[in-house]
């Protein structure tokens, strides 16, 4: 039978949150009661304690989130709400630019929940846009079945691919309008947004929309501990901006290993007035819609405290895809 109560709902929050209606703790109110009926269609709860809900799974390059994580996801409020936004308004703009053409979305990482269609199919008409579901997980992608079938949202799915998205070939890629993948986590640790761009982005045509559009990794050197209200900052830069590195691979077949490094040459920085160096995560999601500091799980600053006198003048930055993936920085004399 279909979950017809659960449509509405999901319809009232998300019209109401395109029209900018709600206040942060409504948000938060609509978005736990639509966990509570996904938790009641699919037994998922994101936080129960089976083995193989909270393992992560490995892939080519990198680990996927385990079950339990990637069903909280929904909850990272922030997150989810900018997501959504990004992607209706990146339907609308492709409807504008190819006004009658279907627009199809491949969503490589779609999760127990897949939010990103069940809350967003909802709101047009299955001959406007279609997806493609992609996930190496098989809990998580049965789950995201079932789902969409109560739901009644078979009509808006072309296909469903259990597979891992750093080496799965795209079929008929240039039918596809935007790509989504929300495969990241804070510092891009682990996961495989990175290596899931450099194997699907040159499948796809140059126009394809990719959601989030890119991720910065950003510098600052703060007076004292981030804990600090009186602390000030000084903005060093982007030392990881994700999209420059992965094109400036255009060409090579091969994945790197590493991506080329960056330096920091703390000589000319102050150093001695700060206390801590902060990393920052920044997900550009599309257009003017950015995921800044602690507004989300994925971007919660690492502050590394200084030593003064400091033994070193440079620091290297260098992000790893083998064989883990991870940045690490190295100092230098
Ligand atoms: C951060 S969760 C996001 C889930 C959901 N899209 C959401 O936003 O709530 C990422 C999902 O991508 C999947 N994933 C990660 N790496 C993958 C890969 N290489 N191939 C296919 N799926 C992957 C994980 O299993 C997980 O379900």
């Amino acid at each position: 039978m279909i979950e017809k109560e659960t449509i509405s709902v999901i319809k009232k929050f998300t019209s109401a949150l395109l029209e900018n209606s709600l206040n942060q703790a409504e948000i938060e109110k609509s978005l736990n009661e639509i966990h509570a009926h996904f938790q009641r269609i699919t037994d998922i709860t994101g936080f129960d304690s089976k083995i193989e809900h909270l393992a992560a799974v490995p892939t080519a390059k990198g680990k996927a989130l385990g079950l339990n994580h990637a069903a909280q996801c929904l909850l990272d409020h922030k997150r989810t709400v900018k997501f959504l936004q990004a992607i209706v308004a990146a339907i609308k703009a492709k409807q504008k630019e190819q006004p009658g053409e279907v627009i199809n979305l491949f969503y490589a990482g779609c999760g127990p929940y897949a939010p990103f269609i069940t809350l967003v199919a909802p709101l047009f008409h299955c001959e406007e846009v279609q997806f493609s579901l992609l996930e190496i997980n098989k809990k998580s992608l049965d789950s995201s079945k079932r789902l969409i079938n109560s739901l009644g949202l078979n009509d808006y799915i072309q296909e469903f691919y259990l597979e891992d998205a750093v080496i799965f070939d795209v079929q008929n890629a240039d039918s596809f309008h935007i790509l989504i993948s929300e495969t990241l986590d804070a510092l891009l640790y682990r996961e495989c947004y990175v290596p899931i761009l450099f194997n699907l982005l040159p499948q796809f045509n140059e126009n394809i929309t990719l959601i989030p559009e890119n991720v910065l990794i950003n510098l600052s050197l703060a007076t004292q501990t981030k804990s600090n209200q009186d602390s000030t900052e000084y903005n060093v830069g982007s030392i990881l901006n994700v999209r420059e590195s992965v094109a400036s691979y255009a060409g090579v077949r091969q994945t790197p290993s590493n991506l080329t490094d960056e330096k920091i040459d703390l000589s000319t920085l102050e150093i001695k007035n700060y206390e801590t160096i902060l990393l920052d995560t920044q997900v550009h999601i599309y257009d003017d819609i950015w995921l800044n500091r602690n507004e989300s799980q994925l971007t919660q600053p690492l502050g590394i405290k200084l030593e003064h006198p400091l033994q070193y003048n440079t620091i290297i930055f260098t992000y790893y895809l083998e064989p883990e993936i991870e940045l690490k920085c190295t100092f230098q004399q």
